[in-house]
């Protein structure tokens, strides 16, 4: 299985740092906001990754992370044409990298707790489709939130930054894919905030019947405002302070 890193994007709910910086090289503990998702996939044994990111930040992430080797990955990276364009669109720059493997694609600033490696166990398992990981949350209207069904085990539908949520629990940014999701996402038509939505193409793998899901249980945060960066190196460093840190790298 491969990996992809979606570390693009404009990054406007972290101005002005990102007027400077790409959001996912801010710091989270004592490194790149970036580390986090490559150890998580490492983690889960993928050492093949995949970073998407944008013209002006390339040369920043090659500075840091080269080919990988010092983080014990084989790194390579590629441009997502269309700034903005939405994940589902970002995405589509990562069909060539891919091949024929299913992948596990990561929103670079979502930071998970739990080790990610028993549902990417299931994943492997998974006859066909694709799988996405839950978390019950206090504030949905923030995220993609699901109606589910807990007894059949089923996703119903999922919502993009609903007002009114049809529970608490949203769709973490990671995603479990196959070969079908580069053609689905050509059936994806812009959003209301112009983009094409990760959503939108989750809800087509629902149409057919294939979208498994488990629920997380450690905490996760989506670092993209400055309230959830400040929280994110908060409960890092009660990590740190827990004992955890060098074994890290
Ligand atoms: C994106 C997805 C959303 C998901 C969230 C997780 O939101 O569109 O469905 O719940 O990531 O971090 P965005 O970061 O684009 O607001």
């Amino acid at each position: 299985m491969k990996g992809v890193i979606l570390a693009g994007g404009t990054g406007s709910r972290l101005e002005p740092l990102t007027k400077y910086i790409n959001k996912h090289l801010l710091p989270i503990g004592a490194y790149p906001m970036i580390y986090w998702p490559i150890l998580k996939l490492r983690e889960c044994g993928i050492h093949e990754i995949l970073i998407i990111t944008n013209t002006d930040h390339l040369s920043s992430f090659i500075q840091l992370l080269g080919d990988g080797e010092g983080l014990n990955v084989s790194l390579q990276y590629k441009i997502q044409k269309n700034t903005g364009g939405g994940i589902a669109d970002a995405l589509m720059s990562a069909k060539k990298f891919v091949g024929q493997d299913k992948y596990v694609v990561i929103l670079g600033d979502n930071i998970f707790e739990d080790s990610l490696k028993p549902y990417v166990d299931s994943y492997n398992k998974q006859k066909n489709g694709a799988r996405v990981l839950l978390k019950e949350v206090t504030d949905p209207s923030r995220y993609g939130v699901t109606k589910i069904d807990q007894t059949k085990k089923k996703i119903m539908s999922i919502v993009e930054k609903p007002n009114n949520p049809p529970s608490n629990y949203c769709v973490t940014g990671i995603y479990m894919y196959d070969q079908t999701a580069f053609e689905l996402i050509q059936e994806i038509k812009p959003s209301y905030r112009k983009e094409l939505e990760i959503t939108d193409l989750n809800n087509l793998y629902i149409k057919r019947d294939q979208l498994e899901y488990d629920i997380l249980h450690g905490w996760w945060i989506d670092a993209g405002t400055h309230e959830s960066l400040f929280r994110a190196n908060t409960l890092i460093y009660n990590r740190i302070l827990e004992g955890a840190p060098e074994k890290l790298l």
